[in-house]
């Protein structure tokens, strides 16, 4: 990179969701991006329209996340460099636990917190060299409170827990690291999860808009904890002052905890 071409982000999960409004919204701000998700088509059609409507270059880069070896190639693009890297790829499953196949278990595993761990340690080196650069690592609520869902929380818990640690570790470099913890947003992710979310009430309901609105926001205030939205911070705020157990079982009765993995 010479000293006047533009800042490179890397997004995963760009194809659809959070990830598009993110990348969108970092190609508007002036970046260069590296777009990574399995959909080359998709892909390619987002390169095209950063491109038209904000003069960005977009690289793009197939990769199955799940899939060790595919990271390999993600991973070797990041250690050249990238400003900002938003690892925001990540899905949920409808079915109970025990009877979902351990393939998928496994899969998910891989792509909420392996991908996470590895493209965050790639990105690392040369963003504390140049003592400068953001990561933005998509968690969810579902990772600070309790009580829904078993191994998709329980990833995101890890993204937060592995966030904060880190933010720690990386104090007075100059880079910075988020757990961006959105509520329900309006995605793809309830139907690719197959998951009915016509009974959720419609305040509760976030734009991608707002949350990366909210993730920007939180950054600049240097906050590593994001939780998006006004409803979702008083939730999380009620949920960290009662005891654990009781905030489990109401997030169990007030959202349907069965068949979510
Ligand atoms: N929507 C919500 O209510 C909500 C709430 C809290 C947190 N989140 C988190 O937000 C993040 C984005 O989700 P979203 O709501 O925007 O869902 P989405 O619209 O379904 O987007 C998911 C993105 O992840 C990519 N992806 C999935 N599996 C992948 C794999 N194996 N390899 C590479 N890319 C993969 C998909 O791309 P391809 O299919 O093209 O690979 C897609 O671009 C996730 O981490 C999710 O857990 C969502």
């Amino acid at each position: 990179m010479t000293a006047s071409s533009p800042p490179v982000a890397m997004v995963t999960g760009p194809t659809s969701g959070i990830g598009q409004a993110y990348a969108l919204r970092l190609a508007a701000l002036g970046y260069d991006l590296v777009l990574v998700a399995r959909d080359e088509d998709r892909l390619a059609a987002l390169a095209h329209e950063t491109q038209v409507r904000f003069g960005a270059r977009a690289e793009v880069l197939p990769a199955d996340l799940a899939r060790p070896h595919e990271r390999d190639r993600v991973v070797a693009r990041l250690s050249e460099g990238v400003e900002f890297l938003v690892n925001n790829a990540g899905f949920g499953m409808t079915g109970e636990f025990w009877t979902l196949e351990p393939d998928a278990l496994h899969n998910q595993l891989e792509v909420n917190v392996s991908a996470v761990v590895e493209l965050t340690r790639a990105a690392l080196p040369t963003m504390v060299h140049a003592a400068k650069g953001t990561v933005v690592n998509v968690a969810s609520t579902a990772g600070l409170i309790p009580g829904r869902g078993s191994t998709y929380s329980a990833s995101k818990s890890y993204v937060v827990s592995f966030s904060e640690g880190l933010a720690g570790a990386l104090a007075g470099t100059g880079v910075r690291v988020q757990a961006l913890c959105p509520g329900f947003v309006r995605t793809e992710f309830h139907r690719r999860a197959g998951i009915d979310m016509a009974s959720l009430p419609r305040p509760l309901w976030l734009s991608v808009d707002e949350v990366v609105a909210g993730s920007l926001r939180d950054l600049e205030r240097d906050r590593v904890i994001s939780v998006p939205g006004m409803q979702y911070k008083a939730i999380v705020a009620v949920a960290g002052l009662i005891p654990r157990s009781l905030a489990a079982r109401l997030n169990r009765g007030l959202f349907n905890a069965r068949g979510r993995t």
